[in-house]
């Protein structure tokens, strides 16, 4: 089972496994508005399934229940995201509350729902997380994305040391920039935040977002990790899928806090601004 299967990468998973002989169960908000060539791909099912609730996903599950039957679920992947830009001290609050809501609770209900589901399927089964470099990484200006990445990874790291007593894996996805309209749906902050005392610093964020969308990677780059995940008798805890790993991974655990800072705001200062600086 896929979410957000409509577009961006769930799309591309949807369609490359359904292609690969698994049977996929792709949730989206819109399945007649869903790409007709996934439609009419064997094993492929579409079930309308909103995140904006724990409610809208409790009415949808009964669906995906009655599509797996006895035979449980072998892997749940909680891909469907979005991400509120924006400066922290300026964000409206319920734009953070939907981007928990749909980052870290959504995912988290789906877990609770696929639960017994999945156990049919233990040892083998898994829930593929799909987090990001925002959650190791706290960029700027997309602090609620973040914050709501850091917090599905904790959740993910609880998750895995309390399942694997059930014998059900829990794996992380941690991408860097890949083709999608997801930052394209943020074009305008700059003009939303244009009166805070930022606005110097995120008035070119749309070049910006542009800019990031040219050096994206396909989403065919993840295949590698995902195909691992959830295909290997041993996934591993996390895969960090970037082209400049060492980068993060020193920004992340070797360099001190405060070095890290100082290049974050002299990238800032600088005209090669960026939202996220990798
Ligand atoms: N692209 C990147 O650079 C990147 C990097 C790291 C991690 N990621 C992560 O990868 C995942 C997929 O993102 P993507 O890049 O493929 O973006 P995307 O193309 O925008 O896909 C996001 C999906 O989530 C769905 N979604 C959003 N809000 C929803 C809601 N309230 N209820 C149900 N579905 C909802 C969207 O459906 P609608 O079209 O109906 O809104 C869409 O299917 C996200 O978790 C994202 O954080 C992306």
């Amino acid at each position: 089972m896929i979410t957000g299967v409509n577009s961006g990468i769930g799309h591309y998973f949807a369609s490359t496994l359904a292609r690969r002989g698994y049977r996929v169960i792709g949730t989206c908000r819109s399945p007649e508005r869903l790409d007709p060539g996934l439609l009419a791909l064997p094993g492929f099912i579409a079930i309308g399934m909103s995140l904006d609730s724990d409610e809208s996903i409790n009415q949808a599950f009964h669906q995906v229940r009655e599509h797996c039957d006895d035979s449980g679920l072998y892997a749940l992947i909680n891909n469907a995201g979005i991400v509120s830009a924006g400066p922290l001290s300026h964000i409206g609050m319920e734009e953070v509350r939907h981007q928990f809501q749909v980052n870290v609770m959504a995912p988290l209900r789906l877990v609770q729902c696929c639960f017994e589901l999945l156990r049919r399927q233990a040892p083998q089964s898994r829930i593929i997380n799909i987090s990001s470099i925002s959650g190791l990484f706290a960029s700027p200006f997309i602090g609620a994305y973040v914050g709501s990445k850091f917090a599905l990874e904790g959740l993910s790291d609880s998750l895995r040391r309390e399942l694997a007593l059930v014998g059900i894996r829990v794996v992380l996805i941690e991408p860097g920039s890949i083709r999608s309209p997801i930052w394209r749906k943020q074009l305008g902050i700059g003009q939303l935040f244009s009166t805070s005392p930022y606005a110097a610093f995120i008035a070119s964020a749309d070049e910006r977002i542009e800019d990031m969308e040219r050096q994206s990677r396909s989403p065919e780059y993840l295949l590698p990790s995902i195909l691992h995940a959830l295909e290997s008798p041993s996934p591993r805890a996390r895969y960090l899928v970037h082209p400049k790993k060492w980068l993060i991974r020193l920004m992340v655990n070797y360099l001190p806090t405060t070095f890290v800072d100082r290049l974050v705001e002299r990238n800032l200062r600088s005209s090669q601004q960026a939202i996220r600086p990798f």
